[in-house]
């Protein structure tokens, strides 16, 4: 799939989705998940990057910490659905092919998928998954700019109308409501996933990464844990290479706005007008119906 133009959105089982993240569905859907792997599940720009470092150096900071110095993070976490093929922008990515030759144990593997399009050996394997969720307000406008800068992304236009599509679940990988509702009620019926908040990230690393090794069943020492959470501080990945993403082709244009932009809460507020934030509450309460699944929007 090249991604010489904006990509455009189609329906792809009941989804917006665009073909780079179609291309190998097959493929994907017929990839064989360990019991030790692990999925790292998000809607876009809800802070996987974040996550997957944190994740990285929990399982190898010590013992190979060349790694982060020497390997970006989108090929050390694959993104499984991701096919795009262009040399004249330096890019040759298939996600299913990187997941599959890792030889790394646990291999972290990335997605973007809503629960339902998630292959079912992750399922099979019980495999542990990482989902994290953003508040809407501030997960539309870093898609937003996100949008603006990945030339294989479709064309966000104005801010007015993506703030319209956002609503209508016009967005690639579909609704947010729809993404975040849907993983939330997975976890019902499914006891290894561990369902995170960015906003919890931001406001306090440190026990969050200690949740977050619970869960994972790792005894990782607060002197560790602490030397991580200093690893990812925003700063500290905005100027690694290997995590800005600064190594992964033309196809993001850095002049437009950088990958690591502001990692905030509340960014919303210099981007909604009065009026939208009205119509997005009112929205927000009609879409939002469980009670347990709450988002804050200010820390
Ligand atoms: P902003 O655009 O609001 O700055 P993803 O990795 O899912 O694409 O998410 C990207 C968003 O997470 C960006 O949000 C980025 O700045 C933010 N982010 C990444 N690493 C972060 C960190 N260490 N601290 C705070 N925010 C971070």
């Amino acid at each position: 799939m090249s991604s010489g133009t904006r990509a455009e959105l189609y329906d792809f089982h009941g989804v917006q989705m665009t073909r780079p993240f179609t291309a190998t569905w097959e493929s994907v859907q017929k990839f064989q998940a360990r019991p030790d792997d692990i999925l790292i599940a998000t809607y876009p720009k809800a802070g996987t990057t974040w996550v997957s470092c944190i994740l990285d150096l929990l399982y190898f900071g010590q013992t190979d910490p060349e790694r982060q110095t020497s390997i970006p993070i989108h090929d050390r976490v694959p993104f499984l659905e991701m096919a795009v093929s262009n040399p004249e922008k330096g890019i040759n990515y298939i996600g299913v092919d990187l997941a599959n030759e890792l030889t790394t144990t646990p291999r972290l593997i990335k997605t973007h998928y809503p629960v339902q399009f998630v292959p079912k050996s992750f399922w099979e394997q019980n495999c542990k998954i990482v989902y994290v969720a953003r508040n809407a307000k501030d997960n539309m406008v870093s898609y937003y700019h996100f949008d603006r800068m990945n030339t294989a992304q479709p064309a966000p236009g104005e801010w007015s109308d993506y703030f319209q599509r956002f609503l209508v679940g016009k967005m690639t990988w579909g609704s947010w409501y729809d993404h975040v509702n849907g993983w939330w009620q997975k976890k019902r019926n499914y006891s290894n996933l561990h369902y995170m908040f960015f906003e919890d990230l931001v406001e306090n690393t440190d026990l969050e990464i200690d949740k977050l090794s619970r869960f994972l069943g790792l005894s990782v020492t607060p002197e560790i844990r602490q030397q991580i959470t200093g690893q990812v501080q925003f700063d500290k990945m905005k100027k690694n290479d290997m995590t800005n993403y600064s190594t992964f082709g033309d196809v993001l244009d850095f002049k437009v706005s950088p990958f690591m932009r502001k990692g905030k809460v509340g960014d919303w507020k210099n981007h909604f007008t009065v009026a939208q934030n009205e119509k997005f509450d009112e929205d927000f309460q009609q879409k939002m119906m469980d009670p347990t699944l709450q988002f804050r929007t200010l820390i």
